[in-house]
């Protein structure tokens, strides 16, 4: 079993809201999408972001050679978040998601 933890601060999200570049260059679209459906749009971009670290950290000795551009999470219809490698659904990962005003937290363990 591996585990992975990341926390980001919201603040340095509010400036990437408005760059699509960046935007597109670190999220997948249905990452952009979702969050961009939210009040918070920086809160929800940090949380899939930390969510990216926080997997890579719980996967980094079992794939040296991944990005943290391969990794994505998408939601179930109840809200939870699944992660994707590389677009397909990763079923040995579980992530968790949590965020304040200020602050995103992810855990993510590998079973
Ligand atoms: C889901 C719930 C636990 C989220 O808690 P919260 O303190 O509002 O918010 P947090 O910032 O800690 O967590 C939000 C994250 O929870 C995750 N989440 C939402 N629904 C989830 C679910 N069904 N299962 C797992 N994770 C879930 C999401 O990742 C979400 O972040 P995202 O929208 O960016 O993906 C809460 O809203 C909830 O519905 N609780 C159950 C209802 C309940 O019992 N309420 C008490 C009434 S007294």
């Amino acid at each position: 079993m591996n585990i992975g933890v990341d926390i980001e601060e919201v603040k340095r999200f509010k400036k990437y809201v408005n760059n699509k570049k960046y935007l597109e260059h670190i999220f997948a679209k249905e990452e952009i999408s979702y969050s961009f459906l939210k009040k918070n749009t920086a809160q929800h971009l940090a949380a899939r972001f930390a969510a990216k670290e926080a997997v890579w950290k719980a996967l980094s000795t079992k794939n040296k050679n991944l990005s943290i551009t391969d990794i994505s999470v998408k939601n179930t219809k109840e809200g939870k978040p699944q992660v994707y490698v590389k677009n397909k659904k990763y079923k040995k990962i579980d992530v968790s998601l949590s965020h304040t005003e200020k602050y995103v937290a992810a855990v993510a363990l590998v079973f």
